[in-house]
């Protein structure tokens, strides 16, 4: 099947899964047809549901879609006999997008790194304080980006724990990107900015500190691009995501909920 050849190569898994779904409908309906039976749209969808499941188990797709895979189409029958408004799921849906935008692509939703996460980071900083850039204004000491800025969390509190800092995010979902916004300008976090935009249009070079919380499937790919953009004594730090076949020079273990690691290597 071509889709488990070169050209699954080109689709995102949650593209791959839809195709599925598809697939099992098609199949579906064709024995339906062939045999002339009735079933239910239960019944109907739950055989969708099966078949969807073994193809993703045939296509290699991650274990933790089999359920989904499983569920999708009975849950849409039963959630059509709860006759619920359909403006609910388009302001559903619009929510999620503003959430989440192009995670089904990147495969880096929002989740948020600890306190306990934010504060091992100030470890990894400078450890004398220079004058400059205390509440935002003069050169600062040292110029952080957060790569994939969430809600601003990262930057508001390294901005008011070092100020002698200059804490710059870069997020590219509409509403974490406003929340960070608005939580920085509300907040008068005068040493902190948070643009909308993409890690990959991000110029490296600017940084002394480079913060990544993102996934495992970018790692490799953003290591490419600290090493071809970060300068030499730089420092770029992943949470929890290793980068492949490179070792970090130093960790740093997080005694939070998550067991999160920092992952340091000195450029
Ligand atoms: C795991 S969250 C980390 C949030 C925050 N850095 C923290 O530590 O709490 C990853 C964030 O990266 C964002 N993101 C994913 N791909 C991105 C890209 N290509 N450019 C900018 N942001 C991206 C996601 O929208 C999400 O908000």
């Amino acid at each position: 099947m071509w889709i488990f050849g070169s050209s699954r190569k080109k689709l995102p898994p949650a593209g791959v899964a839809l195709l599925l779904q598809f697939a099992a409908f098609a199949l579906v309906l064709s024995g339906v047809r062939l045999t002339g039976l009735q079933p239910s749209p239960l019944v109907f969808a739950v055989l969708c549901g099966l078949l969807a499941a073994a193809f993703s188990h045939l296509a290699v797709l991650a274990r933790w879609w089999l359920p989904i895979q499983l569920l999708f189409a009975p849950a849409l029958v039963l959630m059509l006999t709860l006759n619920i408004h359909p403006d609910v799921f388009l302001a559903a849906f619009l929510i999620l997008l503003a959430v989440y935008w192009s995670t089904f692509r990147s495969q880096v939703p929002l989740y948020l790194s600890s306190n306990k996460v934010w504060r091992a980071l100030e470890t990894l900083f400078p450890s004398h304080a220079c004058g400059g850039g205390v509440g935002g204004e003069g050169k600062p000491c040292f110029r952080f980006i957060d790569l994939g800025s969430g809600l601003g969390g990262v930057l508001t509190h390294l901005g008011r724990a070092r100020p002698d800092g200059h804490y710059f995010g870069v997020e590219s979902a509409p509403l974490p990107f406003l929340w960070g916004w608005l939580r920085i300008k509300l907040g008068g976090h005068r040493n902190c900015t948070v643009r909308w935009g993409s890690i990959w249009d991000s110029d490296l070079s600017q940084y002394d500190m480079v913060f990544a919380y993102l996934s495992p499937v970018p790692m490799e790919r953003l290591w490419r691009k600290a090493r071809a953009e970060m300068r030499p004594g730089t420092v770029f730090i992943s949470s929890t995501f290793a980068v492949p076949e490179q070792p970090p020079h130093e960790t740093v273990q997080v005694d939070d909920l998550h067991r999160s690691t920092l992952l340091v290597w000195h450029m």
